[in-house]
């Protein structure tokens, strides 16, 4: 579904990615593990459009997308869930899943996707008409992963769900990632620094280390890697 070839990302004189490579099967939960600087942001920023890269391509579906502004890349069915949510604090529960929503014209569809929100995130029901920026750390995250849902995406792009998050919440998270790759077949590339629980629920994972690829593997494979063990699940 994704292919990302030989991609470089400058930042004036910082190069924070050296020309990775990373496949997203279709169906599949992809994770991108790496410390703090490593470049995992920046893939997902050069993916969405949001970041511009210096070489390479970025193959969705069959077509290269790395040209595209990111308003079209989302049109095409690709979501970003940015680091830190991102959502708008002063609208309500309700008005920030409807933003997601805005790009889409079948407006009766609307309902039963909200329903679906409503069922695997009960506490956005609750708080629908709350304003978004008094949620809670994990409650913005779930309206943030909800209001990627309403665009309808094919592939989701999650950049680390679980910051800031307590470990109980961080697992109800991971769950529901789980369960709309299932039910609702959405393909989807996971950037955690929670390496533990993203290579558990994941098919597939690499590790990024100062902008380059340095392992990759399936995870159960890498849960068991002495590197990954070492420098990623705390030994
Ligand atoms: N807009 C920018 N201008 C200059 N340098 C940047 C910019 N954004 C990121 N960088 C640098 O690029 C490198 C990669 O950053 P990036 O945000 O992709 O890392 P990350 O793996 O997501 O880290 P973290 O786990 O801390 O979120 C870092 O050295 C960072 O300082
Ligand atoms: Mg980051």
């Amino acid at each position: 579904m994704l292919q990302i070839r030989d991609l470089h990302v400058n930042y004036g004189a910082i190069t924070a990615l050296h020309g990775i490579n990373i496949d997203v099967p279709k169906g599949s939960i992809v994770t991108l593990i790496g410390a703090n600087g490593a470049g995992k942001s920046t893939t997902l920023r050069a993916v969405s459009g949001i970041t511009r890269a210096q070489k390479g391509s970025i193959v969705f579906d069959g077509e290269e997308i790395v040209h595209l502004a990111p308003h079209k890349i989302v049109g095409r069915g690709l979501c970003h869930v940015p680091e830190g949510r991102m959502i708008f604090a002063n609208l309500s529960v309700m008005e920030n899943l409807l933003m997601g929503a805005y790009r889409r014209n079948d407006r009766k569809a609307f309902g039963g996707d909200l329903d679906y929100i409503f069922d695997i995130f009960p506490r956005l029901k609750e708080r629908k008409a709350q304003s978004a920026g008094t949620l809670s750390g994990g409650e913005q995250q779930m309206l943030a992963i909800g209001r990627a849902l309403m665009s309808k995406p094919r592939c989701l792009m999650l950049d680390e769900p679980s910051l800031g998050i307590a470990p109980l919440l961080v697992k109800t998270i991971f769950e529901k990632i789980v369960e709309v790759n299932k039910n609702l077949g959405i393909t989807v590339l996971l950037v955690e620094q929670n390496a533990n629980l993203a290579l558990e629920i994941s098919q597939f994972g690499y590790v990024l280390e100062t902008g380059r690829i340095i392992l990759s593997d399936a995870s159960a494979k890498l849960r068991e890697d002495p590197q990954v063990k070492e420098c990623y699940l705390g030994g």
